[in-house]
């Protein structure tokens, strides 16, 4: 099974949260793919973000590409539910936030969600093996998780190309993404090593021109 088509999702993270519809309408204007929704608790991780209120206020919006929730969270179950509920589409999370990892994603499942494991970046990728041919998208951190517009870790790139691998023996269709410090100097290495969905936040928001700023990070996939 060959790379699936490269993806752009913009981490809302980094936008302006008074007009956030406003901006991820334009983000999508802009040629965004997915909308990358970073979740965290204050436990799990050291910062406080935004809950399923906020999804479903986009989704009313009138968004319509794909939400991307990706849970910093602590336990993580009953906001599974509260993100499926509030029009989520794939929901990732970290295997040490779970008592039970596979009731997780077969929760996420059963609820229409397509699930994820997030690996980062001191985690090892064996931590997968019981779980990987059932996940429709890993996400490999490229930093530790908590805050954007962080730089990206190089020794990730060793990691993206040992599970590219993985995946390509398993013979399935499993997006590799990637989250944090993802730039227009980097997405071209990051590519080539194998991941096929890209999360930028400060990458976008923090350019004025959106448009510009997504069309150089698709410019420089392998
Ligand atoms: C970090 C978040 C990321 C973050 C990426 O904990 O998971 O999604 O917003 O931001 P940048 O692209 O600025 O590193
Ligand atoms: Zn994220």
């Amino acid at each position: 099974m060959s790379k699936q088509s490269n993806i752009i999702a913009p981490s809302i993270l980094s936008a302006n949260f008074a007009i956030l519809g406003k901006e991820v309408k334009e983000v999508i204007l802009a040629g965004a793919e997915w909308i990358h929704f970073d979740v965290m608790d204050n436990h799990f991780v050291p910062n406080l973000t935004i809950g399923p209120m906020v999804c479903k206020a986009l989704v009313d919006f009138g968004i319509t590409k794909p939400i991307d929730v990706h849970l910093m969270v602590q336990p993580v179950d009953d906001l599974i539910k509260m993100f499926a509920d509030a029009g989520a589409t794939s929901i990732t999370f970290h295997p040490e936030t779970s008592n039970d990892v596979e009731k997780s994603l077969q929760l996420i499942t059963d609820l229409g969600c397509k699930p994820g494991l997030v690996i980062n970046p001191d985690v090892s990728l064996d931590v997968l093996d019981p779980y990987l041919a059932d996940l429709y998208m890993v996400l490999l951190m490229s930093v530790f998780p908590g805050f954007g517009g962080q730089v990206y870790i190089p020794e990730v790139t060793k990691k993206i190309s040992e599970l590219r691998k993985t995946i390509d023996n398993l013979e399935k269709n499993i997006r590799l993404e990637i989250d944090g410090g993802v730039k227009e100097d980097n997405i071209g290495e990051i590519s080539a090593a194998g991941a096929d969905t890209f999360v930028a936040g400060s990458a976008i928001f923090n350019k004025s021109n959106y448009s510009d700023a997504i069309q150089n990070l698709k410019s420089n996939f392998s």
